[in-house]
């Protein structure tokens, strides 16, 4: 199986025919747009160029700014906590749930305040986040969610498709993500209001877009007169050429997500033979999509981290990814400045009612699990090179419990 093909090329191919003509501008766009928010159960999806630039554009379309918090998990990559702060506003990190490692609803409860606007959980690795719980809590509060399912397409809780269930979903369409177009993003909503203010976010504050049409044409502007802008935006359009691509990947989607789905069962199947590997837990009502697939090293393994990433790796093994660090001990959060005017959590928005510190002690299940999370890929697209690595896996587990025995272990 292929994962860029012919389909692929024939959209690009089409594009390039069009010699970008304005008059036909965002007509790959618009497919795209559709046919993406007929896969996430959504009316409305705006293309971006990536996906931070759609968890920016979210947030400001939910009126999140200086001044603000936003509740986000630690353990996740960094756009989430970095677009609160591009919208002026403060990330205020929950802990996570010691098994789905997803934020944790309670948690989240405890780090409400006067501030706080919005909650922006992430469906790690593919799995979807507790939603119900922290939509009670946003509805009760009046707060907005933003789910950031840049690593879950096609995941699904409780018989919902990520994306539908918060007040926006966000996307990405990064090269490692489970539908590529290089870089890339998506925002869905079913909220026509909030459509239409992240459109307009996205696209430079333009008067004539609108929640479908994704650009201005050359009719538009025939008019010394047109008034063009209508609020301040950026400029985060997809490309037509990703469009292109894009397009191609979400018409392919559930082969390309079936394939990743297939490989993380080949992994576990594997991996659950090491009775020191604990995989992430995916509560029954959840299907997990499996970007990666990832397992925690117990407490009590005979061996450590580095050790077993040794292992494998000497044996001819792909790199084993680690989770990323917890955003808040990264050092933009504990030295700063971030812009040149000051970090928006110095001293004085600190005194008016921000109540974290960013250090050792804020979130201790995250602390103790990120150490131990060894992340597999899943975009394996040749079955004899998948074979390969699990042939690696299952011997470096027999290794492990080889040497442990050795030393009169109980292979624990
Ligand atoms: C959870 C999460 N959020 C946001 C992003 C940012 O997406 P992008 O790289 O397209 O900006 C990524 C991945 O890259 C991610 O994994």
């Amino acid at each position: 199986m292929k994962r860029i093909g012919e389909l692929e090329r024939k959209y690009v191919l089409e594009v390039l025919d069009t010699d970008f003509r304005s008059s036909r501008g965002g007509a790959m766009t618009k497919r795209l747009e559709e046919m993406f928010a007929a896969l996430c159960k959504c009316r409305f999806a705006i293309a971006h160029d990536n996906g931070t630039s759609t968890l920016h554009a979210a947030l400001l379309a939910a009126g999140v700014g200086v001044g603000d918090e936003v509740i986000v998990p630690p353990l996740t990559m960094a756009s989430t906590a970095l677009a609160v702060l591009h919208a002026g506003a403060v990330p205020i990190f929950a802990d996570i749930d010691p098994d789905t490692w997803n934020l944790s609803p309670q948690a989240v409860k405890g780090c409400l305040s006067s501030r706080t606007r919005a909650i922006m959980p992430v469906a790690l690795y593919g799995l979807m986040p507790d939603m119900d719980p922290l939509m009670e809590i946003a509805r009760e509060r009046n707060l907005s969610v933003i789910e950031d399912d840049a690593e879950c397409f096609l995941g699904y809780y409780k018989g919902r498709v990520s994306g539908s269930i918060g007040h926006m979903g966000s996307f990405s369409f990064q090269s490692s993500k489970h539908l590529t177009a290089g870089e890339g993003g998506m925002v869905v909503t079913n909220d026509e209001a909030l459509a239409l203010r992240v459109r307009r976010i996205n696209s430079l504050g333009y008067a004539g877009v609108s929640t479908t049409k994704a650009k201005i044409t050359r009719d538009d502007i025939q008019d010394p007169e047109y008034a063009r802008h209508v609020a301040v935006g950026f400029n985060y359009r997809m490309a037509e050429l990703c469009a292109a691509v894009a397009l191609a990947q979400t018409e392919r989607a559930h082969e390309l997500i079936d394939r990743r789905m297939y490989v993380a069962r080949a992994l576990g199947d594997v991996l659950r033979r090491a009775s020191w590997l604990v995989p992430q837990h995916v509560p029954d009502d959840c299907v997990h999509s499996y970007w990666t697939y990832v397992v925690r090293l117990a407490d009590d393994a005979p061996v450590g981290w580095h050790e077993f990433r040794d292992a494998y790796r000497s044996l001819g093994g792909d790199g084993i990814y680690a989770a990323w660090r917890l955003n808040y001990l990264e050092p933009l959060f504990q030295t700063g400045p971030l812009y040149p005017g000051g970090q928006p959590f110095g001293e004085d928005q600190r005194a008016g009612g921000i109540t974290q510190t960013f250090g050792r002690g804020l979130c201790p299940t995250a602390e103790r699990i990120q150490p131990r999370l060894f992340q597999f890929k899943t975009n394996y697209w040749s079955d004899e090179a998948l074979e390969r690595q699990l042939d690696l896996l299952g011997q470096v587990i027999r290794q492990v419990d080889a040497a442990h025995a050795a030393v009169g272990g109980a292979g624990r």
